[in-house]
């Protein structure tokens, strides 16, 4: 199981959808304009938000096929996209035909291990090569073999990539709070962990994607996704991810209890918060 409760994914969506790097986002329609119908995989893809997030900026008719390892997460993806749409029927084959603003967009549903089997994730509903492989918040989670290895299968395809909200190490907690460095180096400490794709390369892994992505003919465009949360607004968001950070550093052992206690007891109140995160866009 993933670890990634429905609860907190949708809560993050909202700001999520705010910080996606818009200059990138022009730059791949540009890329994508005058194809009639284009096909998307969305690797990782929990309750669909990426979906929800990206398919604004994309041609008139999409394929997108939505991977997780997580049947859960799939499972309120198909009903979170069927309440989202303008209108949304069955397929017939456990897929959704969606109308959205004018779009038509056919979704189907995969359940796979990224890790396990790279290529079966890739896969096209409609048969070959995906015209564009996506991801949202994942590949923080993801080491520097495996991040090697799926810019390489992704190259090999021709695919565009873009993927958006890669942590990158930088927070700003207001007000300032002693702790605010240590805590956040216990917290990218644990984010090293292996997340089954090796030790996670947490805040360095969008260097290595480009890097690798470049090696293989691609040119590579980074952007910034800064989620920037501000309460009443972000309340809850604040409260979730202060509560997360602070038992993923009591894990570690890195910090004393009490002074994890006092570092939590500060941020789940905090008025505003700045976590930065990268996006990047890799054409062929
Ligand atoms: C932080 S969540 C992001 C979800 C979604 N992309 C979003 O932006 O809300 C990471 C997602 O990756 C999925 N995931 C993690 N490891 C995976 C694996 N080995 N194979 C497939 N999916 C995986 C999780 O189930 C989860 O849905």
């Amino acid at each position: 199981m993933s670890g990634f409760s429905p609860d907190w994914l949708d809560l993050r969506e909202g700001a999520d959808h705010r910080a996606r790097d818009a200059a990138l986002e022009a730059r791949l329609a540009d890329y994508l304009a005058g194809r009639e119908t284009i096909t998307v995989v969305d690797l990782g893809c929990g309750l669909g938000s990426n979906l929800r997030g990206l398919s604004r900026v994309l041609p008139g008719r999409q394929s997108w096929r939505l991977v997780d390892h997580d049947p859960t997460l799939l499972a309120g993806a198909r009903e979170r996209l069927a309440a989202w749409a303008d209108a949304a029927r069955d397929d017939g084959g456990g897929g959704l035909r969606l109308e959205k603003d004018g779009r038509q967009i056919t979704v189907s549903f995969a359940q796979a291990d990224l890790a396990g089997d790279l290529d079966g994730a890739l896969a096209c509903s409609a048969g070959g090569a995906p015209d564009l492989v996506t991801a949202a918040a994942l590949f923080d989670l993801c080491g520097a073999s495996f991040l090697t290895r799926f810019a390489q299968a992704v190259a090999a395809r021709r695919a565009a990539f873009h993927t958006v909200l890669t942590y990158d190490g930088r927070e700003t907690w207001e007000p300032a709070h002693p702790l605010d460095a240590a805590f956040r180096d216990a917290f990218v400490a644990h984010q090293g962990e292996d997340k089954g794709f090796g030790p996670s390369l947490g805040p360095a892994a969008t260097a290595h994607l480009a890097r690798a992505f470049a090696d293989a003919g691609y040119a590579a465009h980074q952007g910034e996704s800064p989620w920037r949360l501000e309460a009443p607004r972000d309340a809850a968001l604040i409260r979730a991810l202060a509560e997360g950070q602070a038992q993923a550093v009591a894990e570690t052992g890195r910090l004393a209890p009490d002074a994890v206690a006092s570092w939590r007891a500060a941020r789940i109140e905090a008025p505003r918060a700045t976590i930065g995160h990268a996006d990047l866009l890799c054409l062929p």
